[in-house]
């Protein structure tokens, strides 16, 4: 092989590659920035309407929880975010999620809450006038206590891919889902889960429009970022949310009851 040629490849090489770095940095640092002025933007709204979390945690009984923590004692080394008998921190997060959505200044909406955990968000729900429900599966025992505490109903059932949910007889204004996990159907090891196929997501999102959405209603899913850091939503995910009328915002897509429409976290007035 011509030296003088592999050594010009090499140079052809090697400069294309910093520049699809570049490109590939700038392509980051813009998404980054959108991202902080994104969750500036939800700050700000918060801040220009503040709840304030303490009312809601004031009504709570602090013997009737620290009985619940002494009998469902969180390993030392959990973290906060698995810890949760903490409901200063619970009610905290809840509260912004009720404002990201403006439940703080809509009127008395009903609201289905999926894998609805201790319950934390109903209650939040609950306590700024609106009536929950969640759905849950009943495989940790803290729950029941904590779903007790906060006088949040709650129906027990497993969300599986391709298969409808349960009749709940009736319909809701806003189905939610927050930290989803459900569409984990299996742990490969490594922090490596087989997780649902964008048909799967169509089947499940087609269920909850067509029989557990009013004609206005909406469904909000917030997802935990993958394990490396990055969105849940790979290119193919987000292809399939927006192909579905998704908007998606963060780590969240919002979904109207009507395929054509696209939603806004702002609450419609009636
Ligand atoms: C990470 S926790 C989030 C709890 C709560 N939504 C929150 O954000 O605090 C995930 C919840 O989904 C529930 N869950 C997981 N797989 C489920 C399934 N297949 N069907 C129904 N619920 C499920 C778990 O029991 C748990 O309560």
């Amino acid at each position: 092989m011509d030296d003088s040629i592999s050594r010009s490849e090499l140079v052809c090489s090697t400069v294309s590659c910093i520049i699809s770095g570049v490109r590939l940095s700038q392509k980051f640092r813009k998404l980054f920035s959108f991202d902080v002025l994104q969750s500036f933007s939800e700050h700000v709204c918060r801040w220009t309407h503040p709840v304030n979390a303490q009312r809601f945690l004031d009504r709570l009984d602090p013997a009737a929880w620290r009985q619940l923590s002494k009998l469902y004692q969180p390993r030392p080394e959990a973290l906060k975010i698995n810890r949760f008998d903490d409901a200063a921190y619970w009610v905290t997060i809840n509260v912004e999620r009720a404002q990201d959505l403006w439940l703080d200044r809509s009127p008395p909406l009903r609201i289905l809450d999926l894998g609805c955990g201790a319950g934390y968000f109903l209650y939040v729900c609950q306590s700024l006038g609106h009536e929950g429900l969640g759905l849950d599966t009943s495989r940790e025992p803290l729950f029941h206590g904590t779903t007790a505490l906060l006088n949040v109903r709650r129906i027990i059932s497993r969300i599986d891919p391709g298969v409808p949910l349960p009749d709940l007889g009736e319909k809701f204004d806003l189905v939610t889902a927050h930290r989803v996990c459900f569409h984990r159907t299996e742990r490969l090891g490594d922090h490596k889960w087989n997780e649902w196929t964008p048909a799967d997501w169509k089947f499940f999102i087609n269920d909850i429009r067509t029989r557990f959405l009013r004609l206005d209603g909406r469904l909000l899913l917030d997802f935990n970022p993958r394990r490396n850091g990055s969105s849940f939503f790979t290119p193919e995910l987000r292809a399939c949310f927006r192909s579905l009328g998704a908007r998606i915002f963060r780590s969240k897509a919002l979904l109207a009851a009507d395929p054509s429409d696209r939603p806004r976290f702002k609450q419609k007035k009636r």
